[in-house]
């Protein structure tokens, strides 16, 4: 089938086209890098016309900063839901996190939510998979927040999932063999400190890691998956031996 990947150049994007490609799907590569900017309603037309023959959307776009995250993820998926109600699409699936209905109090999961609804709102057939943090989450902590030496990560307990098992289940709802709204999750609950502690270790570094205060709700377990989640491994001791 023909399906459309919003974000098909980033982390999970690229991962999902090419599982596409590989079991026989036509993929439409959706990004500012490939001539699409999501964020322009005068791109419309030309975004309707790529969509054409599309079944399938999925969107695993993300916001360049934290800053403006709701605007930028309500109006990508306005611009992209009307585009593809337009171009007569019956299914999109967007990307969201676990937890974001549960943390008021960090601004990115209300801005995710905000993803959510409006998915819900503009998009035909509308499908929410909200996944855990990936098990890259915590390198990337370590490189975005390191500063004179020092790291400041929030001490968290969530359990991370491998990015190839979150384009699995993409996949599998935009092609329909998963049905209905899904949480998925990895295998085990980790401290992301902790994980931080392990990646500085393991490169002999000497950088300092600190626990920072968390928003309460994070801190009280908001991130990690109820009982109905999809669980998929490895865990993130075993994904990270795997990397070296
Ligand atoms: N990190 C986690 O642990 C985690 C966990 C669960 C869910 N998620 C969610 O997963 C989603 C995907 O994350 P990711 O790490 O794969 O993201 P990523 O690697 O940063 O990729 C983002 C993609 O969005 C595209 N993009 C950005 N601005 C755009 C615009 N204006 N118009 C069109 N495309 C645009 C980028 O391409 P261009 O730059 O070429 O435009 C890129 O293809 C995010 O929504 C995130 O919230 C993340």
């Amino acid at each position: 089938m023909k399906i459309a990947v919003a974000g098909a150049t980033g982390l999970i994007g690229a991962q999902l086209t090419a599982l596409a490609r590989e079991e026989g799907h036509e993929v439409v590569e959706l990004a500012r890098s490939t001539g699409f900017d999501l964020l322009r309603p005068e791109g419309g037309d030309a975004l309707e016309a790529a969509l054409a023959g599309v079944e399938a959307v999925v969107d695993v776009t993300s916001s360049p900063g934290m800053e403006d995250a709701e605007a930028f993820f309500t109006t990508v998926a306005r611009n992209l839901g009307q585009a593809a109600t337009a171009a007569g699409a019956s299914r999109t699936v967007v990307l969201s996190i676990v937890g974001v209905d549960r943390s008021p109090d960090f601004d990115y999961y209300v801005a995710k939510l905000a993803h959510e609804r409006a998915t819900r709102e503009h998009a035909p057939g509308p499908v929410v998979l909200r996944a855990t943090q990936f098990h890259e989450f915590a390198g990337q902590m370590l490189a975005w927040n390191t500063q004179d030496g020092v790291v400041r990560v929030m001490d968290v307990p969530s359990q991370p999932v491998a990015t190839g098992e979150v384009a699995r289940v993409l996949l599998d709802l935009a092609t329909g063999a998963l049905a209905g709204d899904q949480d998925l999750a990895g295998p085990r609950p980790e401290r992301l400190v902790d994980q931080v502690r392990v990646l500085v270790e393991r490169a002999g570094s000497d950088v300092t890691v600190e626990a920072a205060p968390a928003a309460p709700s994070m801190a009280g377990g908001s991130m990690l998956p109820g009982s109905d989640a999809l669980l998929r491994g490895p865990d993130w001791a075993t994904w990270l031996d795997r990397q070296a």
